[in-house]
């Protein structure tokens, strides 16, 4: 009896426990109500009277020693289970590479952020655009070069013309038939144009149109305007030259540059030794397109102007070659993380 007990108690010591599977099989084994403990002490009663003493202490012992193994094997078992769940929340994070926002929105978000803070809201219109918003309300002659096939992409020619709009004049007409003065908006979009793609030239760009127009306003009122824009954009340093020009839609018309931004109007390559940079056009509305457009030219007044996206972005960025913008080169797209 003695070596038996002996034998179990080496036999538990040994008996490995890796889970919890395990330990439910070594408490059956020892201490489950058919157990070897059980058993060992069943057979207490054949023992000679004189030993049952001390193999009632030994037994005694060994059940002791099984349900210790037990009860710490399961602490150990259990804890090591919730560490496993544990998060660690030292960790570092995963690393999320941030994209960038194309430097052509950027500069559009801007140019929108400075005028709707004089009251200008956005309106946009279709890409594809009809002969009459494109044109004919705009107060182009049927004559005129701009509608030639050099210059615009057209989709279906005949009665009624259908081209890809060549500028985003063609939304003041479409928010002139729709709404009543005082109109204050501006118009941002893509324009195509039939040109053959080079540094400086490409057969889509993009524009953003103002039009204001309400009683009484007057070319001051554009000058000061544009002046307000240039000095948000670029900085207040910047000043503006307007030199007369011709649209068919406005009467009278201008260009206006502003200050070389490089070299502070005192000349260098960018601005050809002028000091000064083109922006934009802009205007007087005619009489004639606010009469098309359902607007009395009698009450109302009121000026437009029209810029490219791409030229305020060449003049921010230091971007000489237009087809950068939409070539998708990563290496390019990524200097532009920050921002709005
Ligand atoms: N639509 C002209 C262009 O694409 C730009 C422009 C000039 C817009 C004068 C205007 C304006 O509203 O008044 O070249």
């Amino acid at each position: 009896m003695k070596s038996k007990i002996s034998e179990i108690k080496v036999e538990i010591d040994q008996f490995e426990i890796n889970s919890i599977e395990q330990l439910e099989h070594f408490r059956i084994k020892y201490l489950g109500s058919k157990g070897l403990t059980k058993e060992l002490f069943s057979e207490l009663k054949n023992v000679p009277n004189e030993q049952k003493k001390e193999i009632g202490q030994l037994l005694n012992q060994l059940r002791l020693d099984a349900e210790t193994k037990f009860e710490e094997t399961k602490k150990v078992l259990s804890s090591s289970k919730s560490e496993e769940n544990k998060l660690d929340l030292t960790r570092p994070g995963e690393d999320h590479e941030i994209g960038s926002h194309h430097p052509l929105s950027l500069v559009k978000r801007e140019i929108i952020s400075i005028f709707s803070k004089i009251g200008y809201e956005v309106s946009e219109g279709p890409e594809i655009e009809d002969d009459w918003h494109n044109f004919s309300a705009l107060n182009f002659p049927p004559e005129h070069p701009a509608r030639d096939m050099q210059d615009t992409f057209f989709i279906e020619k005949g009665e009624k013309e259908i081209a890809l709009r060549t500028h985003t004049s063609s939304v003041q007409v479409r928010v002139m038939e729709n709404s009543k003065p005082p109109i204050r908006t501006i118009s941002p979009g893509r324009v195509y144009r039939n040109e053959a793609i080079s540094a400086r030239a490409h057969c889509f760009f993009h524009q953003v149109e103002g039009l204001y127009i309400d009683k009484g306003v007057s070319f001051a009122d554009l000058k000061q305007t544009l002046l307000y824009f240039a000095q948000e954009m670029f900085g207040e340093k910047a000043q503006i030259r307007l030199r007369p020009s011709y649209f068919p839609f406005t009467e009278p018309s201008a260009e206006v540059d502003i200050s070389c931004t490089l070299c502070n109007g005192k000349g260098c390559n960018v601005c050809k030794y002028s000091g000064w940079l083109e922006i934009l056009g802009c205007g007087m509305v005619d009489p004639n397109v606010l009469d098309a457009c359902g607007i009395d030219s009698t009450i109302y007044t009121g000026f437009a102007f029209g810029m490219g996206v791409e030229r305020i972005a060449q003049l921010k960025y230091r971007v000489t070659d237009l087809r950068l913008y939409s070539e998708n080169d990563i290496r390019f797209l990524k200097q532009f993380k920050s921002g709005m």
